[in-house]
């Protein structure tokens, strides 16, 4: 059984991870008005990823006999100035889910969890993965600068994602 602050926390980080899920596709919808097929897949898979992440809490939360709460989500950025700085959200975004994965360890370590601890290591790995990739992402965006060609064979790439 888990700690009433560990199923707080939990619940925070499910609620979190919702929030990544409409984040992200919130940006597909941004891509799909500007009718780039490929940028718009890749988030909402994106989005899709993040729903499964937040599902993963969501069974653990009852695998270990606690208690879901469901709170409500906030409303996304809807607008962006660029494409760069879709990017630069997404890189920005991660890190903090970064952290506050981190911050969810350290508590599950200062209450002696290692049920917690143990099923929060696919996070941590997951984290450093999300990261990798939203940087790479900032990095190719910046190396097209205003090149139309440019995005058009980074649409088609991104379009051909398949989530596993
Ligand atoms: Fe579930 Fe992208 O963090």
């Amino acid at each position: 059984m888990m700690s009433q602050k560990i199923q707080e926390a939990l619940n925070k980080q499910l609620n979190a991870e919702f929030f990544s899920s409409y984040f992200y596709l919130s940006m597909s919808a941004y891509f799909e008005a500007k009718d780039l097929q490929g940028f718009a897949k890749w988030f909402r898979l994106q989005a899709d990823e993040e729903y499964a992440h937040a599902m993963k809490i969501f069974n653990y939360i009852y695998q270990i006999g606690g208690a879901v709460k469901l709170d409500k989500i906030g409303g996304p950025k809807t607008e962006w100035n660029s494409i760069l700085e879709v990017f630069l959200d997404t890189f920005e975004h991660e890190q903090k889910i970064t952290k506050s994965i981190n911050n969810l360890l350290d508590l599950s370590i200062s209450e002696k969890d290692h049920a917690t601890v143990n099923f929060l290591q696919w996070f941590v790995s997951e984290q450093v993965e999300e990261e990798a990739i939203a940087q790479q992402n900032v990095k190719r965006m910046e190396m097209l600068g205003d090149s139309k060609s440019g995005l058009f064979m980074l649409d088609k790439e991104l379009g051909s994602r398949v989530n596993q």
